[in-house]
């Protein structure tokens, strides 16, 4: 049994999704056989609230040189930074000097605005490919993990933040603690901690189990975040729900007594405790909600399948890896992938080694139906294909429940 990341204390998963491979390690035949796999094992930890997976792969093995991931891919999601971007100028970085801070800032999605409006500013991005595609666009950009070393350099380079922001990313890093520590020590007594993640509440809600896979060690609710950041001096002063990655979170979080809350956390922790998010007992009816899933999901396919129906799969996302190794999808239900990413295309998706293929693919030649694997994305996507749905092709949906779309 493995230990609570964030309080020590005994972990006991609440489901296993099984054997998986790494959920961006899109591969070639070559790579096959040497392909890794982990039990993905969620807990939910009873002592702090905290859900995370016991085991996670090192993280050499998730981010490197050719991870597969760039945020530039949607349109809506540039616009989401942009407009994060916009209100940061506006109200944390007024000061002559003001300096801010990304963890984990991909390829400059959100800094590149902040370039641009002259601003101090700096990157911190483990991969090396995605922080080259940022340097290319005018972001500083520093190729680290974050921990508190890494805190103590910057203070020393730059001075300390006003504004620490982190998208998508800090749900990814197991030393929490460390992280919390670091950007303690990074922030001015008044700057704030901005980050947001895809969130615990809504998976539930939906039963979007796919946000599950070894890059989310941590799933985030208001409650976890506030006990996980209190010992290192942070508090959770606000928060905002957000529609990106089919249900999100922002969290703000301040120097202990710098800022009051706002009425929105205590409403939010309330929330939460009605919806049982620190009750084992939500954790077995989720387990169960999963299997019924999987059950109507694996109907749908064969009911296709055995009309004659072809099935493409759209967007080989990470979160698409937990569905086709959990629900056992290969190719004899989904042909091909189509992704717009060149890094995936001609490539193999994770495990069940469904062939990923360019977005042409599936313009030339529509298949009956279209299963959504980027169903976080798919107001922008069903704008965008409507030939397609013209066509009389039809959209298989899964969450939050598994349907198909006339
Ligand atoms: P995400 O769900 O992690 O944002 O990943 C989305 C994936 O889907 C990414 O590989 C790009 C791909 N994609 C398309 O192929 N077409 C699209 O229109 C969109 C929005 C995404
Ligand atoms: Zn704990």
């Amino acid at each position: 049994m493995s230990d609570c990341r964030i309080c020590g204390a005994g972990l006991k998963p609440f489901m296993s999704f099984g054997p998986m491979p790494i959920a961006n390690g899109f591969l070639t035949p070559e790579d096959f056989d040497g392909e890794y796999f982990f039990d993905l094992e969620p807990a939910l930890c009873e002592s702090c609230g905290m859900v995370q997976i016991v085991e996670q792969p090192a993280p050499e093995l998730m981010f490197h040189a050719d991870y597969a991931f760039f945020s530039g891919t949607s349109q809506r999601m540039a616009q989401h930074f942009k407009a994060l971007a916009g209100e940061l100028i506006e109200r944390n970085l007024t000061a002559k000097d003001a300096f801010a801070v990304e963890l984990g800032s991909n390829d400059g999605i959100m800094l590149r605005h902040i370039a641009d409006a002259g601003i101090r500013h700096l990157g911190i991005e483990p991969s090396a490919n995605v922080a080259d595609a940022a340097r290319e666009a005018g972001v500083n950009t520093l190729t680290a993990f974050f921990d508190e070393a890494c805190a103590e350099r910057i203070v020393d380079e730059y001075g300390h933040a006003d504004v620490i922001y982190s998208a998508n990313v800090m749900c990814h890093i197991p030393d929490l603690p460390g992280v919390a520590a670091g950007v303690r020590r990074l922030l001015k007594p008044d700057g704030l901690l901005i980050f947001e993640d895809p969130y615990l509440g809504d998976v539930i809600a939906k039963t979007s189990y796919d946000q599950i896979y070894d890059e989310h060690v941590f799933l985030f609710s208001a409650t976890s975040v506030a006990r996980a950041f209190a010992p290192h001096g942070l508090s959770l002063i606000d928060t905002r729900p957000l529609p990106t990655h089919g249900g999100s979170m922002r969290y703000y979080l301040a120097p202990k007594g710098s800022y009051p809350a706002a009425p929105a956390v205590e409403t939010r922790l309330e929330a939460e405790r009605q919806q049982g998010l620190t009750d084992p007992a939500r954790y077995e009816s989720f387990r169960e909600a999963c299997e019924r899933s999987r059950r109507e999901l694996l109907a749908a396919l064969g009911t296709a399948r055995d009309e004659g129906g072809c099935v493409v799969g759209y967007g080989a996302t990470a979160k698409s890896t937990t569905v086709t190794n959990y629900c056992g999808i290969t190719s004899d239900l989904v042909s091909f992938i189509s992704d717009i990413t060149p890094e995936k295309q001609g490539k193999y998706s994770p495990g069940v080694h469904i062939p990923v293929r360019p977005y042409d693919a599936f313009r030339a030649n529509y298949p009956d139906y279209a299963l959504l694997f980027a169903w976080n994305h798919e107001a922008e996507i069903r704008d965008k294909e409507q030939d397609f749905a013209a066509s009389g092709g039809r959209w298989i949906r899964y969450v939050p429940e598994v349907e198909i779309l006339a």
